[in-house]
């Protein structure tokens, strides 16, 4: 079974890890978990080892405290351990998605030995505004009271394209209704007090792959294309039919775009 469970300082983890060769580490988005990557992880896996875990709080891993933060910080160091626990210590390709990309940002400041190359999707360098952050407060509080299953219920289509299917809403329902509520409230209060990195993107030194789901309405492609801009080595795809969830949306575009990148990247 490619799911196993680790035990970190801070408690269980859900790890999918599968495969051998160059290890590839997927980074989910919020408030989601391995689950997001279906379209990646056995593909992937013939021809990578590929880890996925599931984050503090999401998915099969522990939970924390109703009143917890989590900050990118504290998953950019738990990304790190579960390196260390796999015995991983050479460089290893990241790939996070929205969320994800904001832990990978900040991993980029404190791990950057251990990247050996960035593949940011559907995500931004920018901190919350004012509103924004008022609203991760109100989604703490209201998930807290109501349950997950509320806001798996309420987050409705503006992560998708128009015209996705159901059985992919069903399946991010899914995902976020069984994240704990106690989870979804400290990421999200840890989201509102995140730093932004666009002032390093220029400090980035390994090869970067930006992503961007043609329909993206929260990341969307012209500032995922500026954002690329500022990195030195970087390349930018938009991929078509796709919104915020654009692995999930459009598998085969996507995986294609970061094949041939980690080809590239290989071959030096
Ligand atoms: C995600 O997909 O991880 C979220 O859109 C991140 C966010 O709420 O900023």
């Amino acid at each position: 079974m490619p799911l196993k469970t680790l035990s970190l300082n801070k408690g269980q983890r859900q790890i999918f890890d599968e495969g051998e060769g160059n290890p590839l580490l997927f980074v989910h988005g919020f408030p989601l978990d391995h689950r997001m990557w279906r379209g990646q992880l056995e593909e992937f896996s013939r021809e990578y080892r590929v880890i996925a875990p599931d984050l503090c709080g999401f998915g099969g891993s522990d939970s924390v405290p109703e009143d917890a933060v989590l900050t990118m910080k504290q998953f950019s160091d738990e990304l790190a351990e579960i390196l260390l626990a796999l015995g991983l210590d050479l460089p290893v390709h990241l790939i996070g998605l929205s969320m994800g990309g904001y832990i990978l940002g900040q991993f980029q400041k404190d791990h950057a030995m251990r990247i050996a190359s960035l593949t940011l999707c559907d995500t931004k360098s920018t901190a919350d505004t004012e509103e924004a952050k008022e609203n991760r407060f109100k989604t703490a509080r209201v998930v807290l009271e109501a349950g997950s299953k509320l806001l798996a219920d309420t987050m409705g289509t503006k992560l998708f394209a128009p015209d996705t299917p159901e059985a992919v809403l069903e399946e991010m329902r899914t995902m976020v209704a069984d994240a704990s509520p106690a989870g979804i409230a400290a990421a999200s209060r840890g989201m509102a007090e995140r730093e932004p990195f666009t002032d390093r993107l220029e400090t980035f030194r390994v090869p970067t792959l930006v992503i961007a789901g043609e329909h993206d309405t929260i990341s969307p492609p012209a500032e995922m294309r500026e954002m690329a801009n500022q990195i030195p080595q970087s390349e930018f795809v938009e991929i078509a039919d796709a919104g915020h969830m654009s692995p999930l949306e459009n598998p085969q575009d996507f995986n294609a775009a970061l094949r041939a990148f980690l080809r590239r990247v290989e071959l030096g």
